[in-house]
């Protein structure tokens, strides 16, 4: 059988072999945990600023555009997750639908997605421990807080909090995600206290001129891609993860009503919070000040004179962001053990712990990639990079959702996408657009030229060796 025309059944996608089978620990209230846990993170924490430098106050509207695309992504996820409640999310919806190499192009976009993403976080982590380090007045070599691509020569916080994470996943999923959820409350208790206090000082004088870079995005004379749009290609970082849940799939106890609660559930809920910290943020300060630091909810408390809260705020970042990485680690290590096992990657890789069920030895090999990214790479542009991947992703979910009522009108959808014909075209339009016009150029260019890579190493293998290759042979 061609490659271009393998598709795993759905049957198969959904049922495997004991020996590779991943344990059902999970159940909602962890799922939505895990949403807010991936969606919460590096881009409330620092991306609203930047973001706002690039949109003025109309950044609400980037927000907003984000909010409706990734609610549709959302609705398209949970409608392939509970059909194909499978390990492997975006990759594993592909390879049932569009085949077996759009399903790798797929899997290979989503290592951005994941492992590219949970880097950013983990710098964005260190950069936090950086300002901790500093304000405490402790004796630490500067060289040491920073990549090599930042103008340092290690990241060595970045590198500790990956194995960190690392380590946790392989002690075992349901461990896992009950640290998280402690960590998910601190987080929120912390911007409730953020949109408590920085309410107060609201003033609508700050929201004019709303739009002073204008809506769509255009290069200014530095060279700095500026407008609405191009504010929502970079603060899309900041509102996906909800996807991540839709991994754990395989691993839930009823994947019916755990996923549409743990998907739909997480992604309101963070839509709504997200809203209303940046409304509250852009209404306490001025975006021209708060757009130029790197802890800009930090910035807006300490010159409220809140400084107190401003710590608490900061301290919550410090130990909410590995959040973010874990559930990012999670669901890149997952994927990767779902490629394995479907024989895209070497089988041998994909083996789960007897006793622990977690698939041991891909989790340490996600966390020593992402612990090199992020020790070397410069925060600057990954989050694009990391959404160039995810947009990618979108699309197909919502193309094999869409192609799947019309090959397949009958098989039983535990969720049915409302409106599909809308919901669908939406999300596609929505992460085409904002990838061809919202995203950089060379941003682009670095998605074309890892998909290359991508492309090499299927044929080198995959096309080869991929189980569905095997079973024609
Ligand atoms: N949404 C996640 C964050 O903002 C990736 O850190």
């Amino acid at each position: 059988m061609a490659f271009w025309n393998r598709r795993k059944p759905l049957e198969i996608a959904a049922a495997t072999d004991a020996r590779h089978r991943l344990k059902p620990t999970l159940s909602w209230p962890h799922l939505v945990a895990m949403g807010v846990g991936a969606i919460v993170g590096t881009g409330i924490y620092t991306l609203t600023g930047i973001g706002a430098g690039l949109a003025g106050p109309a950044v609400i509207l980037s927000f907003l555009l984000c909010g409706v695309i990734c609610a549709c992504a959302a609705f398209c996820y949970a409608e392939m997750a509970t059909m194909i409640p499978a390990a492997g999310s975006a990759y594993t919806y592909s390879y049932s639908v569009l085949g077996e190499l759009l399903a790798w192009i797929v899997g290979w976009s989503l290592i951005l997605e994941y492992t590219v993403a949970a880097a950013a976080v983990a710098v964005g982590w260190s950069a936090h421990v950086a300002e901790f380090i500093r304000a405490a007045g402790w004796a630490f070599p500067d060289p040491l807080l920073h990549g090599a691509m930042s103008g340092g020569i290690v990241d060595l916080p970045a590198i500790i909090i990956a194995a960190a994470v690392t380590a946790l996943l392989i002690i075992g999923t349901r461990e896992s995600a009950n640290v998280n959820l402690v960590l998910v409350i601190i987080k929120i208790a912390a911007l409730v206290l953020f949109v408590v206090l920085a309410s107060r000082a609201f003033d609508p004088a700050r929201f004019h001129p709303f739009l002073p870079f204008g809506f769509a995005a255009h290069v200014d004379a530095d060279g700095v891609k500026r407008g609405v749009l191009a504010a929502a290609a970079l603060v899309f970082f900041a509102f996906y993860g909800f996807d991540a849940v839709s991994t754990a799939a395989e691993e839930t106890k009823k994947p019916s009503r755990d996923l549409t609660i743990g998907i739909i559930g997480s992604m309101v809920l963070c839509t709504v919070i997200y809203m209303a910290v940046a409304a509250s943020a852009l209404g306490a300060s001025y975006f021209g000040d708060f757009s130029r630091t790197g802890a800009p909810l930090v910035y807006i408390l300490t010159t409220l004179n809140h400084g107190f809260a401003a710590q608490l705020v900061a301290g919550a970042a410090i130990v909410a962001l590995p959040t973010v990485i874990l559930v990012l680690m999670y669901g890149q290590s997952r994927i990767f053990f779902v490629m394995a096992r479907d024989g895209l990657l070497p089988q041998s890789l994909a083996a789960v712990h007897k006793t622990r069920g977690t698939p041991v030895l891909m989790t340490t090999v996600t966390g020593i990639v992402v612990a090199v990214l992020a020790a070397t790479l410069k925060l600057d542009q990954i989050a694009l990079l990391a959404n160039a991947g995810t947009l990618c992703a979108f699309v197909a979910v919502a193309v094999s959702m869409l192609v799947l009522r019309v090959r397949d009108p009958g098989r039983p959808r535990p969720f049915r996408t409302p409106l599909p014909w809308i919901v669908g075209p939406v999300c596609i339009v929505g992460c085409l657009y904002l990838f061809l016009n919202g995203l950089p150029r060379f941003t682009q260019w670095w998605f074309l030229f890892w998909n290359a890579i991508g492309i090499i190493v299927y044929f080198a293998y995959g096309a080869w060796r991929s189980r569905l290759a095997q079973a024609a042979t």
